[in-house]
């Protein structure tokens, strides 16, 4: 939703916004109001803003403050307010500086009670909850989105759950896997992703609402009940409110605990799109990604280009990047509220919407990606793939592994040499390396046998993957 600016608000500084009646003897100056304000981004805590005010002048009713009436007109009051900004009907103000005040302001011009709602509050505790309100809401939204990139991920790997490719490192052929395990190892990491979100989302529920500009309320305010309405309770229900006012306004823990999961989250998508720009190679051609998810070449008019693993790979350092920033953010700040933080938002909203795109196309893209068996069987059928395979066939027969290793190294030079694959040798030639080979070591090169002797939990062997692909089918079905 694009901001809709008021034309008063290009005069800013001309009227006096709420938080300056009294005190001051003019507005800000124009520079300091564009400098300052912040309702240019964080309009975006609307939602959270109005449904905490709604809480709060609850609870004012239940400890006397407001009277049924008044809360009334307050509450109906912020419903229309909600109704007209989801509309795009809203006037937002600059000169009213922040999404607080805003939202304050057209209350009290259309209900009079409005000026009672900031009763016992300050923007410090309301910017804090509305921050953490905005986190969790965003967390089960990030969850959502992780679990079905979870879901693209094994769709693509239980379409061809047979194909083997070789597995890498130092991108370097090493031995071989299931396409559909290597897919699968990044399904752990994302749910390794969803734990870590999972547990930020159990810090940031816990409701600062009550701790004022930094010391609390001379007022006998309801935390628990605010908490309580808001959702802030443990798994057994019990509310969960802020245990130190200075802290209750200070902390943006639950900021950065959300930036270093999506950091990392951002880390495991750029290494998938890595593979998937690797894969979608000539020199690989492992997975054809459809037209709708590859863009051309101004010039070249052969190019297809994996541009959206490449713009997720390149977006993962503006994650990265904020997660550093608030950091740096937050070092020096003495206690407790500081103008500083008003820099978080920009950073946390940039974090999720970049991860949340790029979870998105990212799983998109994967739905119309298709596995090429022909490229992948090549290079799977590289019989060096089971070098490690022909030592294991000495350890059988009673050869120390270090020596195994040093005779098939030996076998490996002489294929090398005769510009012969491993499998060519003559059963002289391979004894030549160790008398310990004997005419079934043909079998160690047979793929298939090869891929069934690996099914050891989390192995890349044909049964094992297969029952890995059917344990996340199960584990990430919609819930009923
Ligand atoms: N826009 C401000 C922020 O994001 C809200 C809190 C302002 N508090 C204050 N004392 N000026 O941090």
């Amino acid at each position: 939703m694009a901001m809709k600016r008021s034309s008063a608000s290009r005069k800013a500084g001309a009227s006096a916004a709420v938080s300056r009646s009294g005190r001051f003897a003019s507005g800000p100056s124009h520079d300091v109001a564009a400098f300052s304000e912040s309702i240019s981004f964080d309009w975006r805590l609307w939602r959270q803003d109005i449904r905490g005010s709604m809480a709060h002048a609850r609870m004012l009713a239940r400890i006397g403050i407001l009277t049924a009436k008044e809360r009334d007109e307050i509450l109906h009051g912020l419903e229309s307010i909600a109704s007209d900004i989801e509309r795009g009907s809203f006037d937002w103000k600059s000169e009213l500086e922040d999404v607080h005040m805003n939202i304050e302001a057209e209350l009290t011009r259309r209900a009079p009670a409005g000026a009672k709602l900031h009763t016992a509050r300050s923007r410090n505790d309301q910017v804090a909850l509305d921050m953490r309100l905005w986190v969790r809401d965003e967390i089960s939204a990030v969850d959502e989105e992780l679990r079905d990139l979870q879901r693209s991920l094994v769709e693509l790997g239980a379409r061809e759950p047979e194909v083997l490719i070789p597995g890498y490192t130092h991108l370097q052929r090493g031995q071989p896997v299931a396409f559909a395990h290597h897919l699968l190892a990044y399904v752990e990491m994302l749910e390794r992703d969803r734990q870590r979100f999972r547990d930020a989302a159990r810090r940031a529920n816990v409701c600062p609402l009550g701790s004022g500009a930094l010391a609390g309320s001379t007022l006998p305010l309801d935390r628990e009940g605010v908490a309580r309405e808001l959702g802030f309770v443990d798994e057994r229900g019990r509310p969960q409110v802020t245990q130190n006012s200075m802290d209750g306004v200070s902390d943006r823990d639950f900021v950065v605990e959300f930036s270093a999961a999506a950091a990392l989250t951002a880390v495991h998508l750029s290494r998938l799109a890595e593979d998937v720009v690797l894969w979608a190679t000539a020199e690989f051609g492992f997975i054809r990604i459809a037209d709708a998810y590859t863009t051309g070449s101004s010039l070249m008019p052969q190019k297809k280009n994996p541009d959206v693993a490449e713009l997720t790979r390149g977006k993962s350092g503006r994650v990265l990047g904020n997660l550093m920033s608030l950091l740096v953010l937050l070092k020096g700040l003495p206690m407790t509220y500081n103008r500083d933080l008003q820099e978080d938002k920009e950073r946390l909203f940039d974090t999720s919407d970049t991860v949340r795109s790029c979870l998105r196309l990212m799983a998109a893209m994967l739905r119309h990606t298709t596995i090429v068996p022909s490229t992948c069987a090549r290079a799977a059928a590289d019989p060096a793939l089971l070098a490690t395979d022909l030592a294991d066939y000495l350890v059988r027969k009673g050869v120390p592994f270090r020596l195994a290793h040093h005779a098939v190294g030996a076998v490996v030079a002489l294929a090398e040499l005769s510009g012969r694959p491993l499998n060519q040798l003559s059963l002289e030639e391979m004894r030549s390396a160790s008398d310990r080979f004997e005419k079934d070591v043909a079998e160690v090169f047979d793929l298939k046998a090869a891929m069934q002797r690996r099914n050891l939990i989390g192995a890349p062997g044909s049964t094992e993957v297969r029952r890995q692909l059917r344990r996340w089918e199960k584990a990430l079905a919609p819930k009923a």
